[in-house]
């Protein structure tokens, strides 16, 4: 059904307005005792063998909406009622700003991706702070910062600190967004010579706050192997608490949809279905390089509960999408999470986190950067069932 309407009524509208629609729509249907039965009803209960314990956090589902989704914390509730277990609200700067000039964001339908070039749009941290007061228990909600887009680069630390004072206290875990390729020269604190500074600066600031939030860092697809070993080994040397990889690409190589060079525009980043296959590779080096010593949480391209199972087979504890979501409407995490229970059934495992990594080679040792492409795996068809628990489909005992 909701393929047919987007078909029909939803692609001929701007892609932000449509999403400003959509969260509008789905709180006000949840305003009404009503609404929230209905959407209980259709999404029915969590499934205990989704439960992911990680981040000292517990998360209803190991599939989680991305950064964007829900940039100024609006539907935390109601993104949790359709089954994500967690919400990575922002990204959040520390002073409100408007982004760049509308239209910003693009669909290439015949490839399912986007296109966007928002910059960062947000209420600013305190803004988002106050709505984070009124949060719920669940789910997980995780904070995306990011550089506010007038300050200078060597003046980020601050800018970041600013954003952590106001939210450290309100969230469950904290993201440092240095790889969106919309803020002019936020990507270079990707590299090891800005991002261990940065590291200390935010932690300096969560000390003096009396928080210990679990800090991760979000990278992007379009480093190389060189610069992603590089990352993670300071991650490991950081202890930082996990890596979420990848944020959008700026190759528009794998985009191949024709119209897309009349309704895209210049500059932006691309995600969705072209970005699979990279955020797959990205994800098995990581692991290859940090084993199971960071949380890895992999986004980019998931549209389907066999992609996201091969990400946690690949080592991803966490999974999260934004426009497999766009694309498959709101039945869509409902829908991915009843197919990953079935997957943990068929696997014969009580948990899915029975199978994190379990399809990946071991970790490559020491946790150095090094050289080479792409990281060794034992890649299984996520698609045919396979134990991995020592149990046979649905946890009959093996060899009966
Ligand atoms: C319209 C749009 C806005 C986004 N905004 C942010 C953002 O503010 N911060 C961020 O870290 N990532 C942002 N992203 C990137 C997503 O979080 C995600 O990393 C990327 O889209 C790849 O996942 P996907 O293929 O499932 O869409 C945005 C993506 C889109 C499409």
């Amino acid at each position: 059904m909701y393929r047919l309407f987007f078909k029909l009524a939803l692609r001929h509208i701007d892609a932000e307005r449509a999403h400003v629609l959509a969260s509008w729509l789905l709180p006000t249907v949840r305003s009404t005792r009503l609404g929230r039965a209905i959407v209980r009803w259709l999404v029915g209960a969590a499934d205990e063998r989704l439960v992911v314990r990680a981040l000292g956090l517990t998360f209803s589902s190991p599939l989680g909406a991305a950064a964007g989704v829900d940039k100024d914390a609006r539907w935390v509730a109601d993104l949790g009622a359709l089954g994500f277990g967690c919400v990575e609200v922002g990204t959040v700067t520390a002073r409100e700003q408007s982004g760049n000039p509308r239209p910003r964001v693009a669909r290439v339908v015949g490839d399912r991706a986007l296109v966007n070039r928002m910059g960062f749009p947000n209420p600013g941290a305190h803004a988002v702070a106050e709505r984070l007061r009124h949060r719920p228990e669940t789910p997980v909600v995780g904070v995306n910062i990011g550089k506010s887009a007038g300050t200078p680069l060597d003046s980020a630390a601050s800018d970041y600190r600013a954003s952590v004072q106001q939210l450290a206290g309100l969230a469950d875990y904290i993201v440092l967004n240095v790889s969106s390729p919309n803020t002019p020269r936020l990507r270079e604190m990707q590299s090891v010579a800005l991002l261990g500074p940065l590291v200390g600066e935010v932690r300096s600031e969560l000390n003096a706050a009396g928080r210990q939030v679990p800090l991760l860092v979000k990278i992007g697809p379009d480093l190389d192997d060189v610069e992603l070993d590089a990352v993670s080994a300071l991650a490991v040397e950081l202890a930082l608490d996990g890596i979420v990889a990848v944020n959008t690409t700026v190759d528009r190589g794998a985009l191949t949809d024709p119209t897309h060079s009349t309704v895209a525009f210049a500059g932006g980043g691309v995600s969705g279905a072209p970005l699979r296959s990279r955020a797959l590779e990205v994800l098995r080096r990581l692991h290859a390089n940090v084993g199971d010593s960071l949380v890895l949480i992999s986004v980019g391209g998931i549209e389907t509960a066999d992609d996201a199972w091969e990400r946690i087979l690949a080592g991803a504890t966490l999974v999260q999408a934004y426009s497999g979501f766009i694309y498959g409407g709101p039945a869509w995490p409902r829908a991915i999470n009843r197919a990953l229970a079935r997957r943990v059934g068929d696997a014969g495992c009580a948990s899915i986190q029975e199978v994190v990594g379990a399809g990946q080679a071991r970790p490559r040792s020491p946790v150095m950067p090094s050289r080479g492409s792409g990281a060794a795996s034992l890649s299984p068809n996520p698609s045919s069932p396979q134990t991995y628990c020592g149990q046979g489909p649905n946890g009959a005992p093996l060899g009966k």
